[in-house]
């Protein structure tokens, strides 16, 4: 099996990179993260890849004064001289010209805290419970033009909770940000995935039978009485 040379990009923390590249990990894992690259030279991330043993780099985006096809130039240039197949974003700030997606049509992927077409943007967390939602969740997609559009991989949905914060919501769809991303990049990188119109299909894949409703259905639970 030949593992595809695969890139992540971040300009943040990078606990989904920390997940990408734990399953890379493996040398049965179709995808081999050669590099990882930040448009932030402090992003934290970094030193996690470091630690890992992969090699980074940093493209300022700063230095290109707003020259975004010169700032993606850079990108690419370090992305090939890699021998780059895949990129993976994976909390990356920077909206990607159109001239970027072609250029990497259907081996650019992403994770985007949201059932997307859901909350695309920024503040999804914060937006979902603003809107009154009882389930959210995240969603890895193959990048398009549009902000935050292309066929969807993956999907995980997670219950909102009366008592939720923007930080207990964040927390509770990062844990499944962390959990599908790999295998989707996996079954990207194993080429499981055809297009059909707006839809991808992933070869090999299972659906789970259950549903999941919030509240749960059924009668609403007496309040607990209180002890005075
Ligand atoms: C994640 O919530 C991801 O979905 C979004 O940015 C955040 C990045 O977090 N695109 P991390 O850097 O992977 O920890």
């Amino acid at each position: 099996m030949t593992r595809r040379p695969t890139a992540i990009l971040i300009s943040g923390r990078g606990s989904n990179m920390a997940a990408l590249l734990a399953a890379a990990a493996d040398p049965s894992y179709p995808a081999r993260i050669v590099l990882v690259l930040s448009n932030r030279p402090d992003a934290a991330g970094l030193g996690r890849a470091q630690a890992a043993g992969i090699p980074t780099a940093v493209v300022d985006h700063r230095a290109f004064k707003g020259d975004r096809a010169a700032f993606e130039a850079a990108v690419n240039q370090r992305l090939e001289a890699a021998g780059v197949q895949i990129v993976a974003l994976a909390g990356f700030l920077r909206v990607l010209t159109e001239g970027f997606v072609a250029r990497w049509q259907d081996r650019l992927v992403n994770i985007h805290p949201s059932l997307l077409p859901s909350f695309k943007g920024l503040d999804t967390h914060a937006r979902a419970l603003a809107a009154g939602v009882k389930i959210h969740g995240c969603t890895v997609h193959l990048v398009r033009a549009g902000v935050d559009e292309g066929p969807i991989l993956a999907q995980a949905a997670v219950p909102v909770r009366d008592d939720d914060s923007e930080a207990t919501l964040a927390a509770r769809v990062l844990e499944q940000e962390h959990r599908i991303y790999p295998p989707a990049l996996a079954a990207l990188a194993s080429g499981r995935v055809r297009i059909e119109g707006g839809r991808a299909i992933m070869t090999g894949a299972a659906a789970p039978d259950a549903a999941l409703a919030n509240p749960l259905p059924g009668p609403v639970a007496p309040p607990t009485p209180s002890a005075d």
